[in-house]
């Protein structure tokens, strides 16, 4: 089955054939198909070319080819290219071994924190309207941080960041209550209900009107319902 405006790559996934990709997921937000990982070659009305599936859009009458000698031998040069960037990621070492690739000693490994530059991280960021991250410097000194590499008031702690990357290379940690991330640290809340820790308390106030109930979502529910006036128009 054909779905209007569907994704090459989220087609072929659904089809149960596999593809690999990196900067982009099925379902997520925003995607700048940047790692070129997800190469398929595609026919359509006799024209046949390589597209990138997680940016092209299917169509019904589309022939896809997931592999092809030309096919893999680019993603093997893309696969180690990644690698050279991020080879201390889990998820990179398991996508090579997966695809049985292995490393190119020729490409010199790059130092710092493992990143693609895939700015998943960036775009998470920005959907939430805090915009606190962006790229940094230029060339093989590229980086995404927020601005001067230190604590930035932009920065609420949410950590949709680190939620969105896709080699889970964002620094952070919760512990006694404080989640540190990008050089701050925030004091979290928790449900006033059942204790769940639920966000930093920059970014619930960030979210919420003031004095509005500290609550997770299943309680929050209940709070609903027993708050609930008889003539308030909710749906049960
Ligand atoms: S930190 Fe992660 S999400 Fe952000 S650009 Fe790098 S790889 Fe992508
Ligand atoms: S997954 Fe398609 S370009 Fe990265």
């Amino acid at each position: 089955m054909w779905l209007f405006g569907e994704t090459v790559l989220d087609a072929v996934l659904r089809a149960g054939e596999y593809v690999p990709h990196m900067c982009s997921d099925p379902g997520f937000m925003t995607n700048d198909s940047c790692c070129r990982l997800c190469m398929v070659q595609v026919t359509l009305d006799g024209r046949t070319s390589v597209v990138s599936a997680c940016s092209a859009i299917s169509d019904e009458d589309m022939e896809i080819v997931t592999s092809t000698p030309e096919i893999e031998k680019a993603r093997e040069t893309v696969l180690q290219m990644i690698y050279a960037e991020a080879n201390s990621s889990r998820s990179v070492l398991e996508l090579m071994d997966r695809c049985g690739i292995k490393p190119d000693e020729r490409i010199p490994i790059k130092e710092g924190r493992d990143c693609i530059l895939c700015r998943r991280c960036r775009n998470a960021c920005n959907y939430w309207i805090h915009g606190a991250l962006d790229s940094m410097g230029r060339g093989v000194h590229r980086e995404i941080n927020v601005p001067y590499g230190t604590a930035s008031e932009e920065c609420l702690g949410c950590g949709s960041c680190a939620l969105a990357c896709p080699l889970d290379s964002i620094e952070h940690e919760d512990k006694s209550g404080i989640r540190s991330i990008w050089y701050k640290e925030f004091p979290l809340l928790y449900c006033s209900e059942c204790g769940k820790q639920l966000t930093t308390e920059d970014n619930f106030k960030d979210a919420y009107y003031k004095d509005a109930p500290v609550l997770c979502n299943e309680c929050s529910e209940e709070y609903r319902k027993k708050n609930r006036k008889d003539n308030d128009l909710y749906c049960d």
